[in-house]
């Protein structure tokens, strides 16, 4: 078994980048048995400055070691519908690449799309296509006539990373959104804060993050949050807060006491002051401008958490258990009193809202049916009931999508249907999934290892078709190469194989047949 495994890899290395080796699978693709050498390339009708930036990007990647041009450069033409798309949920990442068999200015390369972002999807194809060859000190596309018709399964397609667990610097996560667009990913859910820490400087209040943040440099400016949300725009990649309540916010309590139910007893939050709501009323300003699309995180979802709700510190509080009396709720009604409020809150500021399932199954259809549910519970399944009840939902089950579980497999990972059970009329409720990076165990050391090469099997699961996407021995040549085209761009991915998923390599060996080793 390990031996045929070894034997399909390496066959693979003689067609590094060709059309069979692009991750995620398109929809459509089709390919030849030609070559063409490919010295540069000239984009002909790129008019936004969000292409024109891609195209710089992209260049280094398609064309890495620098060679004596001999040859005319290849016309590239883009015909773009709207190059100025607005990147929100549902955005099109739709295009084509057509490489003809001998690409001449009367018969070019094109590349369509609806938009920018599927234009910077088409150059990342378009990127694993080019192959170089050192002897010849040349560029070269295998395997052409190339058709490539393209577009994602589901629209929200993610990595959570927290940086409450751990600190992220910006720079870090920077790395990390780049890399996100290599797989076609396209959401960063920010786990901005947490229990631990809240690294969020809030101008609204301003001891959130001065007191909250494990060091005074352990912290984010708006400004930091701004530019990282603009990097990620450029790369098709939407940032999606997540300010989780009432669960999962003492360190709120550091420099707002009064917010919570007492100094040892953290969490949840105090439901029975103003106070409390006054403050995430002001928070949540600080994040979205108090309006739809607009502030630092102009993405219309955000999530609000919701998970993992432990009221006794509510019952063990003589305030909150009397005003909880008086308003005649139990601990469930205090529960569903307090997502209700914060949810309004995001709703009067133009937001759609997403929150873990325990909110579903407390409070299932008496939500506001335009709420999302995120799948997470180990073992959950229940997706068919959200969606058949009308509500979204996004996947993410612990123990499947969950990158901190170091011995969960890339094949447990491919292997997961985020559509299981659910019937095909409530298909399009499924927006989609997340793997989550949950921090206790990574910060800049770790994070890139641990999030890849796994998070490419989730990539693949969202963007390409269910039915040609089985078979994960099919799959893992590819998937090999995909984690050495991570690694030829300086990503950290963890070899492929590895029995615990962050482990460095065992023994000397290629990129490719860095293999488990007992
Ligand atoms: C608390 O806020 C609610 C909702 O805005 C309001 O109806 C209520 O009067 C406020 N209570 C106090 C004591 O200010
Ligand atoms: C996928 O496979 C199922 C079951 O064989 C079939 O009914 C369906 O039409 C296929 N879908 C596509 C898009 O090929």
């Amino acid at each position: 078994m390990i031996f045929c495994r070894f034997l399909a890899v390496a066959s693979l290395t003689a067609t590094l980048a060709s059309a069979a080796t692009i991750w995620p699978l398109p929809q459509s693709v089709s390919y030849g048995s030609s070559s063409v050498e490919t010295p540069q390339f000239q984009f002909i009708g790129l008019s936004s400055d969000d292409s024109k930036n891609a195209v710089k990007r992209y260049n280094p990647l398609i064309f890495p070691h620098s060679v004596e041009q001999t040859v005319d450069a290849l016309d590239i033409l883009v015909t773009i519908d709207d190059e100025d798309a607005e990147l929100q949920l549902g955005t099109d990442e739709s295009y084509t690449l057509s490489v003809p068999e001998s690409p001449s200015s009367n018969s070019p390369i094109t590349i369509t799309a609806k938009t920018q972002y599927g234009f910077m999807r088409a150059l990342e194809t378009l990127s694993q296509l080019v192959d170089f060859d050192f002897d010849a000190e040349a560029y070269s596309i295998e395997g052409v006539p190339v058709e490539i018709s393209d577009s994602p399964r589901f629209p929200h397609r993610g990595v959570l990373v927290d940086s409450s667990r751990h600190f992220e610097p910006i720079s870090t996560l920077k790395i990390v959104v780049d890399s996100l667009a290599y797989a076609k990913l396209n959401v960063l859910h920010w786990h901005l804060v947490d229990s631990q820490s809240f690294p969020f400087d809030s101008k609204s209040y301003p001891l959130l993050g001065k007191q909250g943040a494990y060091s005074q440099f352990e912290r984010y400016s708006p400004n930091d949050v701004a530019e990282l949300v603009e990097y990620a725009r450029q790369r098709g990649v939407r940032v999606m807060v997540e300010i989780d309540t009432p669960g999962h916010a003492g360190s709120w309590c550091e420099g707002y006491p009064e917010i919570c139910p007492s100094k040892t007893c953290t969490e949840p939050l105090n439901p029975s002051t103003n106070a409390t709501f006054d403050l995430i009323e002001g928070l949540f300003k600080d994040l979205t401008g108090g309006q739809a699309k607009s502030g630092l995180f102009p993405e219309t979802l955000m999530h609000l958490g919701g998970d993992e709700v432990n009221t006794d510190c509510w019952t063990k509080s003589d305030d909150i258990s009397s005003w909880m009396d008086q308003q005649g709720f139990d601990e469930d009604d205090t529960y569903a009193y307090f997502i209700a409020r914060v949810q309004a809150i995001a709703h009067s500021m133009g937001r759609e809202v997403i929150g873990w399932e325990e909110i579903w199954n407390h409070f299932g259809t008496s939500l506001d049916p335009s709420t999302i549910i995120h799948q997470w519970l180990p073992g959950s399944t229940v997706g068919p009931e959200v969606t058949a009840a009308g509500y979204r939902l996004i996947w993410s089950t612990d123990g499947v999508w969950y990158l901190d579980g170091l011995s969960t497999t890339w094949q447990t990972m491919y292997e997961a249907e985020p559509t299981e059970g659910i019937s095909p009329s409530s298909l399009h409720l499924v927006l989609g999934g997340e793997g989550c990076m949950w921090g206790e165990t990574v910060d800049t050391s770790s994070i890139l290892q641990t999030i890849w090469p796994r998070a490419a099997a989730i990539s693949e699961r969202l963007w390409s078709d269910k039915n040609s996407t089985q078979n994960v021995d099919v799959a893992e040549p590819r998937y090999a190469e995909f984690r050495c085209h991570l690694n030829s761009r300086g990503i950290a991915a963890a070899p492929y194989d590895n029995l615990i998923a962050r482990n460095a390599p065992t023994g000397p060996g290629g990129c490719l047949d860095q293999r488990r080793r007992e």
